[in-house]
């Protein structure tokens, strides 16, 4: 290089700038790469060893046309140092790329995907989402991904599931948006012989419920493909559960919900939710950023503003429990 272009380097385009930004830039680079192969199955093939890349092609299910692009891409994670080429066979290198791969850090992958691929793009395509008015949608979402990475939810829904049941031993429990049905399985396990009903409004996520309970030989849970909103009747249950939906209900819906709730349940009953709520780590509050950005919910709800609205729904007793210390992750039961 001539003095004369590094000068101008230096004096006309600020060189120094960019270096710096260098390793930030390497950052976003190799977390989309790995995100990517986790969720494309390359690390899951490259655990099982090293490949070629006509193995991959095939594994990865890739077109012949496209074989010059794969190749490209998985040069890309060579570059990173995520993965390593020898003899023309590619294998696992990257030190984050190696746990990431590992069955035992499968929920770990999918909060890693759940980052990179949801909160990360809501904070880079904030600005324009909103001044193009272009929501998220439930659809924009990989209802599987997020399944997996709320796992790490379960030992605090367990938790307030058994402080819920200090409080009563119901005979009827209604499990509101259940999801794949992990917390039926512990309901079903803690009270043999209540009744219990579950409802969600999508019909593939009651599909992964209805095989949650078979696989656990569950058969006496009336699970319904329905929205609660059209759930009819007054004084029907002793427990409502709502884990981790409430910001799937617009600011708007909520007191309707809350009141819905309410108008189910019997007196002396009991309604218990969990719930990420305002004020949290860079994880929830991005999670807010993707729900306020959506068409399907809203911002996550406030801990004062939802004991407000239990109390308005006519709740009395409304209690709050933070679930996970230093984050904003808590538990709300309320009685009628
Ligand atoms: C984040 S998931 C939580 C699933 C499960 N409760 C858990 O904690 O793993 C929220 C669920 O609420 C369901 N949901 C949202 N609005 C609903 C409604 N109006 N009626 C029934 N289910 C609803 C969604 O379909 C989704 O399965």
């Amino acid at each position: 290089m001539q003095l004369s272009t590094l000068k101008k380097l230096i004096f006309d385009k600020n060189i120094f700038a960019f270096l710096r930004l260098g390793k930030q830039v390497d950052t976003v680079y190799r977390t989309s790469f790995v995100t990517a192969a986790n969720s494309s199955g390359l690390l899951n093939s490259l655990n099982q060893g090293e490949q070629s890349l006509i193995q991959l092609q095939q594994q990865l299910t890739i077109d012949d046309t496209k074989r010059d692009a794969l190749e490209a891409w998985l040069e890309c994670g060579v570059r990173l140092g995520e993965l390593g080429f020898r003899s023309g066979r590619y294998r696992l290198k990257g030190k984050l790329s190696r746990h990431l791969a590992k069955q035992e850090n499968q929920i770990a992958a999918a909060m890693f995907e759940e980052a990179i691929r949801y909160h990360y793009d809501a904070l880079l395509s904030a600005p324009v989402r909103m001044k193009q008015d272009k929501a998220y949608q439930l659809s924009d979402q990989d209802g599987k991904v997020i399944a997996q990475s709320s796992q790490i939810l379960e030992p605090f829904v367990e938790e307030a599931i058994e402080w819920s049941l200090k409080h009563t031993q119901p005979k009827a429990i209604l499990e509101v948006g259940c999801g794949a049905g992990k917390y039926l399985v512990y309901l079903r396990d803690r009270l043999s012989s209540s009744e219990i009903t579950a409802i969600d409004y999508q019909a593939d996520v009651v599909a992964q419920a209805n095989q949650t309970l078979l696989q656990n030989n569950i058969k006496d849970i009336d699970l319904r493909h329905q929205s609660f909103f059209d759930m009819q009747g007054e004084s029907l249950y002793d427990l409502i559960t709502l884990h981790n939906n409430i910001y799937y209900f617009t600011a708007e819906q909520r007191q309707t919900v809350l009141t819905q709730a309410h108008k189910l349940l019997k007196p002396g009953g009991q309604l218990l939710m969990t719930t990420s709520c305002q004020g949290g780590s860079s994880a929830i509050t991005a999670l807010n950023l993707w729900f306020s950005l959506s068409d399907v919910g809203g911002a996550l709800p406030e801990v004062e503003q939802l004991k407000q609205s239990l109390g308005q729904s006519g709740f009395v007793h409304v209690n709050s429990k933070r679930l996970m210390p230093g984050e904003s992750y808590f538990a709300f039961l309320a009685q009628k």
